[in-house]
């Protein structure tokens, strides 16, 4: 086992600032075997080339059932049974499921739908910005947590409101994503989350029914209908598909304005270049996304067969993941990988991943962050951090990089509302 076995790559120490350990993995073990925090041992892949090769590469599955032997098989942690129907989602199978799942998804998931968000993401950012203000002129200065008034419940109401969940429904919505988003991280959180996963799934199934009754414009109708028109999709599948949308869709987005905004007050300069010209959002949110990854790690692949990768012989069975916060720092891909460039261009960042698993909500969220980004500048003029960057409190996880909370101050702000 490599030097870098004892490095605690989920701990919250590490996502502060994992790229110096990211440039000597490059440089020095572009394929390196760790042990997780679970004490799985897996193999780190961090150099640009290697990662977008690793997506693309048939050897290796998402699966496990496609690739681990049945003693291997045995050997993997257990995971409570009520979870079991959520797990069978895109993200975690292959063709031929992965592919016929995906393009059910890809035919509702239209560009016209996500086109027609934009102007609701404008007003829930406005109105949850007018939230922050209102508390301001009550006399709570710096009490703005931008994670938990702006970055959180942004990204969860857009995904509420794309699926069709009622008004009436949506605290609730809200309120069990969060359980389940943050209790995955090992069986024992898990089982923390299963009174609200439960209430969760009896939910969705509602909607579904409501859904097939009286179908509207909105994603779970798309879903249902493209199961009725090729009954290809299992009851199931849907729920499954409508879990993975919420679960992959919302704390990504999340570390995407969390992660953004930080890093634009951590760069003075670059903030003002944005702030005098703000069509400049577009090319900005991709050097933000390569920047700050929010996915800092791909999720799991496993080697199907004994294979040779990059150099370094991995067996049958091992877990495999990509380094993307690393790739995007690649000094062999990005000139000058360090610095914040946000006009950067091209800038063939991996944010989103590659291949076949390549993000399916990637203009959703490009297009939330650049609005909500946007709209927070606008309406702050004075925006600054409350806190010294190190003393923010990043989140445990082998996969995300995002903060715990980012305390802003808004004090010097004029309204600034058009
Ligand atoms: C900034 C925000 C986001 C980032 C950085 C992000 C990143 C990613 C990445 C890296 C993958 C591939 C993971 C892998 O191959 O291991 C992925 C897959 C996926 N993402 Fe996103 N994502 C974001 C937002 C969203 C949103 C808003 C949605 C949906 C509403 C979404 C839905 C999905 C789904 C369903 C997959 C699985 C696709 C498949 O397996 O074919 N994501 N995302």
């Amino acid at each position: 086992m490599a030097p870098f076995e004892n490095v605690q790559i989920a701990s919250p120490a590490f996502k502060a600032d994992p790229h110096p350990f990211y440039a000597r993995l490059r440089a020095e073990a572009p394929v390196c075997r760790v042990r997780l925090p679970d004490k799985q041992e897996a193999y780190l892949v961090s150099r640009y080339d290697d990662v977008l090769a690793l997506l693309k590469d048939p050897r290796f599955a998402k699966d496990r059932h496609n690739a681990l032997t049945a003693v291997q098989l045995r050997k993997q942690p257990w995971i409570p049974p009520v979870f079991a129907p959520l797990l069978r989602n895109m993200l975690g199978l292959d063709d031929p499921d992965h592919a016929r799942l995906r393009a059910l998804v890809q035919k509702a998931f239209t560009p016209r739908r996500i086109e027609q968000m934009a102007e609701r993401i404008g007003i829930l950012s406005d109105r949850l910005l007018d939230d922050v203000e209102a508390r301001r002129v009550r006399g709570h200065p710096s009490d703005f947590d931008l994670i938990r008034d702006f970055a959180t419940p942004l990204p969860v109401t857009v995904i509420a409101d794309l699926l069709g969940v009622p008004p009436s429904d949506r605290e609730n919505f809200a309120r069990w994503s969060n359980t389940i988003i943050k209790n995955t991280a090992s069986p024992a959180e898990m089982l923390f989350a299963v009174p609200d996963l439960l209430a969760f799934v009896r939910f969705l199934r509602r909607l579904i029914r409501e859904r097939r009754a009286a179908p509207r414009d909105d994603l779970t109708s798309a879903l249902v209908q493209a199961e009725e028109a090729g009954d290809r999709l299992s009851e199931d599948e849907l729920l499954a598909m409508m879990a993975i949308l919420l679960t992959a869709g919302h704390e990504t987005t999340v570390h995407l304005i969390g992660n953004g905004v930080l890093t634009l007050l951590q760069h003075p300069a670059q903030l003002e270049c944005l702030r005098a010209k703000p069509t400049r959002i577009k090319v900005a949110v991709e050097e933000l996304l390569r920047y700050a990854s929010p996915v800092d790690v791909t999720t799991q692949r496993y080697a199907r067969e004994d294979l040779e990768f990059a150099g370094t012989s991995i067996p049958r069975g091992a877990l495999v993941f990509g380094v993307i916060g690393s790739a995007n720092r690649d000094e062999r891909q990005f000139e000058n990988p360090d610095t914040l460039d946000i006009a950067r261009q091209p800038n063939r960042h991996l944010a989103f991943g590659q291949g076949s698993h390549y993000c399916v909500g990637a203009s959703l969220a490009r297009m939330e962050g650049q609005i909500a980004i946007n709209t927070l500048l606008r309406r702050f003029p004075g925006l600054r951090l409350a806190e010294s960057p190190d003393r923010l409190r990043w989140r445990r996880g082998l996969v995300l990089r995002g903060l715990e909370s980012l305390p802003l101050g808004i004090a010097s702000a004029l309204s600034a509302r058009e």
